[in-house]
């Protein structure tokens, strides 16, 4: 365990990310999707006033669901957010050779979309930050369950803190009611993670928590941004 990790056992999500900051200052920033888990964690920054940049990737292909959730998000707390988006050329390059649907056709032009519209405006969005949080959860994937709450980012060259790592989804949800967090109106249709419109469905009870991300496919169900 290294003396940062140890340093953040038996604190709170608050104290956890104020410590990050003491260590890091101006160089933490939080990534949200506006799902759930995120909502948790912006909750507890703007609530505590916490000097964090939050930002989001808006890929171009997000549900209208989730853009009312980020303008509820906007209005609620007035904190900026700020929105990273694609590349104009790579865009217009992928979608003019390969039309707007070329990610259900392979795992490849899947993870060349993803690529294009998250994973190139991420690593902008998080130059000069040595704390990325997220809001992973364990329980979400196999993949996830051996994640811990401070990782080493090998590629990116900083420390990724999930502080909802050992959340259960009730914590979550708990959370959200009793502090009237404004959410995605999709969870109250049956989608649990929610992604870009054309790669995420609702889910039946009992499926997987992922199990309607890239629903079409065999895979990780992973697009880079973790795995
Ligand atoms: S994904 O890799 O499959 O898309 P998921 O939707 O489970 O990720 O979200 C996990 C975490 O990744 C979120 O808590 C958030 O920190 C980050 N994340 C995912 N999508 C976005 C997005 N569009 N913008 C910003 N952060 C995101
Ligand atoms: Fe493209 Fe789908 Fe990935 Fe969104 S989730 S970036 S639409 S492949």
């Amino acid at each position: 365990m290294t003396d940062i990790t140890t340093a953040l056992v038996n604190k709170s999500v608050e104290e956890a990310i104020q410590y990050l900051l003491e260590q890091y200052p101006g160089a933490v920033a939080f990534s949200t999707s506006f799902g759930q888990e995120d909502q948790v964690i912006s909750d507890i920054i703007w609530r505590n006033q916490l000097p964090v940049r939050v930002f989001t990737l808006d890929t171009g292909r997000l549900f209208q669901e989730t853009y009312d959730v980020m303008d509820l998000t906007m209005a609620r707390y007035k904190q900026p957010v700020e929105v990273y988006y694609p590349d104009t050329t790579a865009v217009e390059k992928l979608v003019s050779t390969k039309g707007p649907n070329s990610f259900y056709e392979s795992v490849e032009n899947r993870k060349e979309c993803c690529g294009i519209r998250k994973i190139v405006p991420l690593n902008r969005a998080l130059e000069g930050v040595k704390v990325w949080i997220t809001g992973l959860r364990a329980e979400q994937s196999e993949n996830r369950q051996g994640m811990e709450i401070l990782e080493w980012d090998e590629h990116r060259h900083l420390y990724k803190f999930n502080p909802l790592i050992h959340w259960g989804y009730d914590e979550v949800l708990a959370y959200l009611e009793q502090h009237n967090v404004p959410y995605n109106k999709l969870h109250d249709k049956g989608f649990i993670s929610i992604g870009c419109a054309p790669c995420t469905r609702a889910i039946e009870p009992g499926e997987n928590p992922r199990a309607g991300r890239w629903w079409w496919e065999q895979s990780q169900k992973e697009c880079g941004l973790h795995g």
